[in-house]
């Protein structure tokens, strides 16, 4: 890495004001209480903006208070999270909020050391809440924050490796003025995902462009330096076959056990290959059809997954079989569907559900 262009005050006072000029007018920018900046940070995590809001404002209508999300079932917080994916962001949460509701009163502490001990919030998560919503002066470094600055200092190592990131950390640590923690934080952030973009930055309306190492050397287009992702068709693929049944108006759903992929959410019973399906459930099962109702594919961060979605009708009483993925099974109302927590995947499945109907109707 090369020197500073500048100096780290300047640098922070470019971003501060900009910052003030130009900042969104987000929900979660109306009310810094640390709660609400601890579940946005979280929901901010991997998903934009623009698919957040929905679920903030959802969220914080059910679950006003940290004492409200402590006190509320584990399955309407899964509901609550439902299409945004990665769970065990919803679960860390949970036992959090549980946590702070016993020990802390229900505040969050302010201490981003004291942050990190809960489940799920981490260096970035505290570094958030402690300088956003209490004004400590605490550094964080994210995705977007690592991109612009490998471009201002000419960070020329891998921007994932061990190196980089303590190099990015240290420099944020050093460059966040006392006075304005929480909008230089942002206001990082904020020139990261709508200035210094991945590619064809805007490099004419960012205040850092007289200071930026990459710009002066014309190399932006280079840094930041990243080992090449892994291809979507080198994940692992992981087949599922999922049943379809429908009996009175309700569906079979299984419940997964809390850890794990999916973990405590509902979906269509499922087992590696078919014939799995009815020793699963203690279900007679008659298949409609040789080949499978629908197939959902999807890739995932760490792997591909297809999901077979086999219509049949069944025939006796359900009793789940010892499972390591699933802790119950229920008959439920159709109409019910859209207040359990379900992945995506099981969205998608049940888009199609009149269609999956229709194929039990016909063949039955
Ligand atoms: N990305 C994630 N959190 C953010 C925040 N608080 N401001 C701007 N961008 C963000």
């Amino acid at each position: 890495m090369s020197k500073s262009p500048t100096s780290y005050s300047d640098l922070a006072d470019r971003v501060v004001r900009h910052y003030k000029k130009t900042k969104r007018d987000l929900p979660w920018r109306k009310n810094r209480a640390a709660y609400k900046v601890w579940i946005s940070e979280i929901m901010l995590q991997q998903t934009r903006v623009a698919a957040v809001i929905p679920y903030y404002e959802r969220w914080f209508n059910r679950f006003p208070t940290v004492e409200a999300l402590a006190n509320a079932p584990l399955d309407d917080v899964l509901a609550h999270w439902s299409g945004l994916g990665y769970y065990s962001r919803a679960r860390n949460i949970h036992t959090s909020a549980k946590e702070l509701h016993q020990h802390y009163g229900g505040q969050l502490p302010q201490d981003a050391k004291e942050l990190r001990s809960l489940p799920g919030i981490g260096r970035y998560t505290a570094g958030a809440i402690s300088s956003i919503a209490y004004g400590k002066r605490e550094p964080l470094v994210d995705g977007n924050v690592a991109r612009l600055l490998s471009r201002v200092f000419e960070i020329e190592e891998d921007i994932k490796s061990t190196s980089a990131i303590k190099q990015l950390w240290e420099l944020c640590t050093k460059m966040v003025p006392a006075g304005s923690p929480g909008e230089f934080n942002q206001g990082l952030m904020e020139l990261g995902a709508l200035v210094c973009l991945p590619k064809n930055p805007k490099c004419g309306h960012c205040p850092l462009e007289p200071v930026c190492l990459a710009h002066a050397h014309d190399r932006t287009g280079e840094l930041p330096v990243q080992a090449k992702r892994k291809k979507d068709s080198d994940k692992p693929l992981l087949e599922r076959d999922a049943l379809f049944v429908i009996r009175r108006g309700k569906i079979l759903l299984a419940h997964r056990v809390p850890k794990g992929l999916f973990g405590g959410l509902w979906e269509l019973p499922q087992t590696p290959s078919r014939p799995e399906l009815a020793g699963l459930l203690s279900l007679s099962l008659s298949f409609h059809g040789k080949k499978p109702g629908m197939v959902h594919s999807q890739v995932l961060s760490h792997r591909r997954l297809c999901i077979r979605v086999w219509p049949a009708s069944a025939e006796g009483r359900t009793k789940l079989a010892a499972s390591t993925s699933y802790q119950a099974l229920k008959w439920y109302p159709l109409s019910q569907l859209t207040t359990l927590g379900i992945s995506s995947a099981s969205k998608a499945i049940f888009q199609n559900i009149a269609e999956l109907r229709a194929i039990n109707r016909e063949q039955q």
